[in-house]
């Protein structure tokens, strides 16, 4: 299975894509997760995406293509994978179907902007292992440190309210239009993702067969 997860920041995708691999057994390639690791790394890539990701701005569609391109050749992706965060513009997404043939499925999770935002500035963070959580909704069983890995939980360089604006904007200019894109091919699924999050993951899991 070849899936793509649709939305806007906050919008729970990291959550569901999480939840999603524990089922279906598929590789987890998030675009955020590998340039913030960039960016840690210090690397020539990471220099380039730091401040472009802290105002909410795109990394440039080449280089982004380049890393998922090298990344969907590893033998993890061989039984199918989901991409979170990937395509993020109608340029990437035709540059995937170029790479991969087509996908089987489009998750777009659907949330009103203001439910988006708080989400946003509630959210922490696994520097180390990725997963998100939230000070209210989805709080860590213990304070502060990571139910996976235990590590110290922190808070995105891009987890303010401006930045969170800005990224909101930049969805609904460049990465909205993937809606159509893929509803156009028959492979979108829009699930509403203003619930809890193990009934969203309900949905998604009715959508691709238990
Ligand atoms: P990325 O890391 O992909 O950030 P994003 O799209 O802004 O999405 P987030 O990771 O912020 O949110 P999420 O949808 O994963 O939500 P989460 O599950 O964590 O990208 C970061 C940056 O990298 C971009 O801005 C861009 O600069 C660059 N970039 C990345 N890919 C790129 C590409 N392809 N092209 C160009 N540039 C690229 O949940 C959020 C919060 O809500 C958490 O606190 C969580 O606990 C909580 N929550 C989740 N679900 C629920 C629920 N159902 N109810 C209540 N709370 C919930
Ligand atoms: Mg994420």
């Amino acid at each position: 299975m070849k899936l793509v997860l649709i939305g806007a920041p906050a919008a729970g995708k990291g959550t569901q894509a999480r939840k999603i691999i524990a089922k279906y057994q598929l590789a987890y390639i998030s675009t955020g997760d590998m340039l913030r690791e960039e960016v840690a790394k210090g690397t020539d890539l990471g220099l380039k995406a730091k401040d472009i990701m802290a105002s909410g701005g795109l990394v440039s569609d080449e280089l982004i293509i380049a890393i998922v391109k090298e990344r969907i050749k590893a033998d993890d992706c061989k039984n199918g994978f989901i991409l979170d965060g990937f395509p993020r513009t109608v340029v990437q997404a035709q540059k995937l179907d170029e790479l991969i043939g087509s996908i089987d499925k489009a998750i777009y999770i659907n949330v009103p902007d203001e439910v988006m935002l708080e989400r946003i500035t509630g959210r922490l963070t696994c520097p180390k292992c990725g997963a998100s959580y939230h000070k209210v909704s989805i709080p860590p069983k213990q304070e502060g440190i990571c139910d996976v890995c235990g590590s110290e939980l922190t808070q995105r360089k891009d987890d303010t309210l401006e930045a969170g604006k800005a990224r909101l904007a930049t969805f609904h200019q460049q990465s909205e239009p993937l809606v159509d894109y893929y509803k156009e091919q028959g492979h979108l699924f829009e699930v509403n993702g203003n619930k809890d999050a193990d009934s969203i993951f309900a949905d998604i899991a009715k959508e691709l067969g238990e």
